[in-house]
């Protein structure tokens, strides 16, 4: 498969969304209103209901959302941006305590990151309705950027290959997960507020969605991949709001997986920890992540970019 471009027209907030690895069709418009709905939405929580990388909902009402989270790092780790296309409140997303009005827009772009001199930026774009395209290879619109991505290790749900017919999405109930690149060789060439930001590095994308609020999910998590000479790995630690902790590594080496289910966060979080896995036949890991600078810091929201090492 060739490189995937996602490129975002921030006007009209069409989003190529590709079907990378789905079992379902592979061209598909949905039309998301701009407002939030009335009524109970449902939502996917299993493969067999519809493509890895789409829409998710019904409908989005004043407590639930879907969004496309992209991500891209420099090699030389300078650099960085993150795209995420929302349809969600900010009440959904925890963002504000209060539920959403009639009117207030659900869809929205956030962009934001790092230049390679180390000034940070952030914007949001407020988008009318949105239209979702799922498709192969895919991009239509007014581009303001591009990012494309050569991926190097294959799709996934938490449990599961991307391949499984049916699986469970759910990271926790009522919130859904679904990682169509967990690393890709990409290229990014953005206009940032006026300031051309071109840089090649390592990138990331999924899929999460919830028919609950964003801050109910858990108490406590993190979540993070890296690129670490031919490893790639996605790694989550959950500490539920019952207490219960899910621990999930994705370990990929050259597009095959070499381990895929229960990992150990040896130390941290904090300045730095360590991952160890023991993947049986496949050998023993360890990745430590060293202390690094946030690029992003809000109330309940920490985001770093940093060094990953390994030894196996
Ligand atoms: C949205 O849908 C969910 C799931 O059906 C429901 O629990 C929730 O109460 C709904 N939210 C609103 C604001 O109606
Ligand atoms: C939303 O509606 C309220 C009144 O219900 C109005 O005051 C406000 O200006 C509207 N906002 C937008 C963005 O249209
Ligand atoms: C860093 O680079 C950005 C983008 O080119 C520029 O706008 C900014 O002024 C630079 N900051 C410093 C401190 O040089
Ligand atoms: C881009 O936007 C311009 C102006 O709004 C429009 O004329 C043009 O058709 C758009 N191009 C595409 C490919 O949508
Ligand atoms: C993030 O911000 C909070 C409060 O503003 C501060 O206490 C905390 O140390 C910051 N975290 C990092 C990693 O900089």
């Amino acid at each position: 498969m060739g490189p995937q471009t996602y490129g975002a027209a921030l006007l009209s907030l069409q989003l190529a969304a590709c079907a990378l690895g789905s079992t379902g069709s592979t061209h598909a418009t949905y039309t998301i209103p701009s407002t939030a709905q009335l009524g109970a939405s449902s939502m996917q929580t299993r493969s067999s209901q519809g493509p890895l990388d789409g829409p998710k909902l019904d409908f989005v009402n004043g407590t639930s959302f879907d969004f496309w989270y992209f991500d891209v790092t420099s090699y030389d780790n300078k650099a960085s941006i993150v795209l995420a296309f929302y349809a969600a409140s900010n009440y959904a997303l925890g963002i504000s305590p209060n539920p959403p009005s009639r009117n207030e827009t659900i869809n929205m772009v956030t962009i934001y990151g790092s230049f390679p001199n180390g000034t940070l930026f952030a914007t949001q774009i407020e988008a009318g309705e949105a239209k979702v395209r799922t498709e192969r290879d895919g991009s239509s619109g007014n581009w303001t950027g591009e990012i494309r991505m050569k991926s190097r290790s294959p799709a996934h749900y938490l449990g599961a290959p991307a391949s499984t017919r049916d699986v469970s999405e759910e990271l926790q109930p009522n919130i859904g997960w679904a990682n169509a690149v967990p690393d890709a060789h990409t290229f990014v060439e953005a206009n940032i507020q006026g300031s051309p930001l071109v840089f090649t590095g390592s990138g990331y994308h999924d899929k999460n969605w919830g028919n609950r609020p964003l801050n109910t999910v858990a108490k406590w998590w993190i979540w993070g991949h890296a690129s670490v000479g031919p490893f790639s790995l996605v790694f989550w630690h959950i500490i539920s709001n019952e207490g219960s902790v899910v621990d999930n590594l994705y370990l990929t080496r050259d597009r095959k997986v070499i381990a895929l289910g229960a990992s150990t966060l040896e130390s941290g979080p904090g300045d730095s920890f360590t991952l160890s896995i023991d993947s049986g036949d496949n050998g023993r890991f360890r990745f430590v992540e060293e202390p690094s600078v946030p690029i992003l810091n809000t109330t309940g929201l920490t985001r770093w970019v940093g060094t990953m090492k390994g030894a196996e």
